[in-house]
């Protein structure tokens, strides 16, 4: 068993990310934890604190801008804290059509989905290289397997992210650190319940609770799995979309879109 000692969690003040710093704790994993949310995230370090015994840091910040893996990245260099796992699971949804969606956003979204989970990885990567073990854990989505009209922009980064973390599985093979892609269905957090009425569509069975999801994405990283899919129905729905050709599982994706 590699002594991985520190884990550090984007997104970690609330969802799976704050379940992912739970199940960390739980295994005793020492934490940083990064979000906007000053307040949030304290808190969840205090009942932490009070139900672990382990050091558990708090780092407030956006991460969109494009120098914020570097400011993130240089205050745990000064801080001389090492970094032996990166659950890179901050991200933004948006669900529209592009032709209405806010640009801002949009940009917001790819910056934040795409640009700062490989600046995060690159920086924090090397070091574990280095000292020759450490964990990734990217998190990606079962639309990460196919297109998704009225969120592309979001079904693209997350095909971006798993297409990201198979590449870099292989170029780390053999040096200690590994690569998890987990990619869950529809998961009940505030993403899935504010994503503009999708929450309806989707059957009670077809949804994960978050804390069971980040245990099992905790285990298959441990493992050194590639890429996790949390549920049958999901594993399903990826096996239909991978082989069948993909003009049928776009116009079918399509389809379902304009129910909407
Ligand atoms: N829920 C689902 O159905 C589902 C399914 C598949 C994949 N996923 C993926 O799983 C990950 C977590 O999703 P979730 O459902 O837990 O989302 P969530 O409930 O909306 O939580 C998102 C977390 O990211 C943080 N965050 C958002 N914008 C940020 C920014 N600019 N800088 C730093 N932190 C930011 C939020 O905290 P602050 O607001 O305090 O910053 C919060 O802690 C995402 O990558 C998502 O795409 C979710």
């Amino acid at each position: 068993m590699q002594n991985l000692n520190t884990a550090l969690i984007t997104g970690a003040s609330e969802g799976i990310g704050r379940c992912f710093a739970d199940i960390y704790a739980k295994h005793q994993h020492n934490l940083v934890l990064v979000a906007r949310n000053n307040d949030k995230l304290q808190q969840v370090a205090d009942e932490i604190r009070a139900k672990y015994a382990v050091d558990v840091l708090v780092i407030a910040m956006d991460l969109v801008p494009s120098d914020a893996a570097l400011q993130l990245f240089t205050q745990l260099q000064e801080a001389q804290i090492d970094i032996d796992i990166l659950v890179n699971n901050a991200g933004m949804m948006q669900v529209e059509k592009l032709y209405v969606s806010n640009l801002q956003q949009l940009n917001n979204l790819l910056q934040l989905n795409v640009v700062s989970v490989v600046n995060l990885t690159r920086y924090f990567m090397q070091a574990m290289i280095t000292r020759g073990r450490g964990k990734i854990v990217n998190l990606g989505y079962i639309a990460s397997f196919m297109p998704t009209p009225n969120f592309a922009a979001y079904g693209a980064s997350k095909a971006f992210v798993l297409s990201f973390s198979e590449a870099l599985a292989e170029e780390l093979r053999g040096t200690g650190v590994s690569v998890t892609c987990v990619c869950p269905g529809m998961t009940e957090t505030k993403m899935l319940s504010h994503a503009d009425g999708l929450e309806r569509f989707i059957p009670g069975f077809l949804k994960a609770e978050p804390m069971q999801l980040a245990e099992q994405a905790y285990k298959a990283s441990m493992k050194g799995d590639v890429v996790f899919l949390d549920k049958l129905a999901n594993k399903l729905v990826v096996q239909w979309a991978t082989h069948y050709p993909r003009w049928m599982v776009r116009s079918v994706n399509g389809l379902f879109s304009r129910f909407k």
